[in-house]
């Protein structure tokens, strides 16, 4: 089974940005820690700040992986060209946030992921993207 997670805007500073919110870790450290958690998945992690870099990265991925686990991060709010990526591809993806989205400010309460994706994880820090493995597991 190979899934792959993929980050975008900013979240190549988790550990120094925001640690009030997103925690004091790194995304490299956590996801050696999931690496060893699942040593039977081919999982694969892709950072990227610009947009349609995620977008060519769901087209390349997302017709042959088993699982996509999706933190857009700001583009989750905005992208449109993200969201019609996720339509277009036949790979599930499971939208993530390390915060609690819904207890932020309005405009972090709108997904244009949503409609597009199997399921989303909001809250659980960190573990939301276990949380997202997890559900690939049992689908
Ligand atoms: C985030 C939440 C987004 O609103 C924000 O823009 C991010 C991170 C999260 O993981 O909690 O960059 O996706």
């Amino acid at each position: 089974m190979n899934i792959i997670i993929i980050n975008g805007p900013n979240l190549n500073l988790l550990g120094k940005r925001e640690t009030a919110i997103y925690g004091q870790g790194n995304f490299e450290d956590y996801f050696k820690l999931l690496k060893v958690k699942y040593p039977n998945i081919q999982l694969e992690y892709y950072q990227s700040n610009v947009e349609g870099e995620i977008v060519n990265k769901l087209h390349e991925v997302g017709f042959t992986y088993d699982g996509i686990v999706l933190n857009a991060a700001a583009y989750t709010h905005t992208s449109i060209a993200i969201a019609d990526a996720v339509k277009a591809i036949s790979t599930h993806v499971v939208e993530v946030h390390i915060s609690n989205v819904f207890s932020r400010e309005d405009f972090r309460h709108v997904s244009m992921m949503g409609p597009a994706v199997k399921g989303s994880i909001s809250g659980f820090g960190l573990d939301s993207y276990r949380l997202a493995i997890e559900s690939f597991l049992k689908s």
